[in-house]
């Protein structure tokens, strides 16, 4: 058929809806992102899976082998929330959160700090000029990797290890993918707007800042140093900076940071309560050359469940990642310049402020779209 030759692409995404608000949000998600295909003509197919804490609770089961290679016939995997109050904490999060970003391989975790026009921060006189940046948090090394233990458990001379660990090659990977990044988003024709005169005279196009504590952690930081000043000479236009991660402290200083895994989930949750908090954030796990998975990044919010009061924003926008990652560059640019214009109508972004339901949101949402020439 003619019409069907002339139609996009099509996506099978796996939806993850989870525990609490996870599905809430992520049917808001989807309900933009079948807009956002019928408008640049793509097509999304998805599926439902019950991963979480419920069907751990009633059957035992967390996520097994073969239920991750079903996952892998999928083009991504689009994630709600984990975490259930009956479920001890630490069960749920390594057996299905941390399992599949390790048995996917998803070595990045892509957590953009982007405060949304309207949208109220903490920090004074900071306003959305001031807070536009992306973390590159390494996901699959660090503190992470389980290596470690306790000895002579329960006794006064009990011992506790938990050891930092990464690999030349895990660090490579990851500074390449940061590297890429800042020339993703910028160009010689429009540079990131915190660089210098002269930056810009010298062919710089933007920034990276590696995050570490080299004065302290010289062993592990010592590792990410010399490869990132190794890596830096095949960019010769992204300027590279350094900051301790207790030196994190100016959103304005920065364009896109890169780090090891624990602070990188520790930064980008302090990150995430200055562009709006928890229902704004949106980050992915992404496998460059695999199965990616998206993911508002707050958590599961029990004591909103089923009220239609928690905000989709953040699962909104991981939509939009989502389909950035997939090469559908136009529909996610469209989708972030709808969320920022309902931002702009919304009360507040925590949950039962925002002056409008969750199913209003993403109908505000999709209404902002389709009225996009
Ligand atoms: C996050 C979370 C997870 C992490 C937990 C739930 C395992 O805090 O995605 O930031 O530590 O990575
Ligand atoms: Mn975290």
């Amino acid at each position: 058929m003619k019409s069907k030759e002339k139609a996009g692409k099509s996506y099978n995404i796996a939806v993850i809806g989870g525990d609490g608000t996870g599905p809430e949000v992520t049917a808001e998600g989807v309900k933009v992102l079948k807009a956002a295909a019928r408008k640049f003509d793509f097509s999304v197919k998805f599926k439902d899976y019950d991963f979480g804490g419920e069907r751990y609770l009633s059957t035992g089961k967390i996520i097994d082998d073969n239920e991750v290679e079903t996952l892998k016939k999928h083009d991504a995997i689009y994630l709600g929330a984990i975490g259930h109050p009956d479920v001890k904490p630490g069960i749920l999060e390594k057996g299905l959160l941390l399992k599949l970003r390790f048995a996917l391989d998803q070595y990045i975790n892509l957590r953009p700090v982007k405060l949304f026009p309207g949208v109220e921060t903490p920090l004074k006189n900071k306003g959305p000029e001031d807070i536009d940046y992306v973390v590159v948090r390494e996901n699959s090394g660090g503190a992470y990797t389980g290596c470690g233990g306790n000895v002579m458990t329960g006794t006064p001379n009990e011992v506790a290890t938990q050891e930092m660990i990464y690999t030349r090659f895990q660090v490579d990977r990851c500074l390449r993918y940061a590297f890429d990044l800042v020339r993703k988003r910028h160009s010689k024709k429009s540079p990131w707007r915190g660089l210098k005169e002269e930056d810009v005279k010298a062919g710089k196009i933007g920034q990276l800042t590696l995050c570490g504590k080299t004065n302290v952690l010289t062993y592990v930081f010592g590792l990410w140093e010399r490869a990132f000043h190794e890596i830096a000479k095949e960019y010769p236009d992204v300027k590279t900076d350094y900051a301790h991660v207790d030196a994190t402290t100016n959103p304005e200083w920065f364009d896109v940071i890169v780090t090891e895994n624990l602070f990188g989930d520790i930064i980008t949750d302090l990150g995430a309560m200055t562009q709006g908090g928890m229902g704004v954030a949106a980050g992915g796990n992404i496998n460059p050359g695999g199965l990616s998975m998206f993911e508002p990044i707050g958590g599961s919010a029990p004591k909103y469940t089923g009220l239609n009061v928690i905000n989709p924003i953040a699962a909104i926008s991981a939509g939009a990642m989502m389909l950035d990652t997939l090469g559908e560059t136009k529909a996610a640019a469209a989708i972030e310049a709808a969320v920022m214009s309902v931002t702009q109508q919304m009360k507040s972004q925590a949950a039962g402020k925002m002056g409008f339901s969750t199913t209003e949101v993403g109908d505000l949402v999709v209404a902002a779209l389709k009225k996009q020439k």
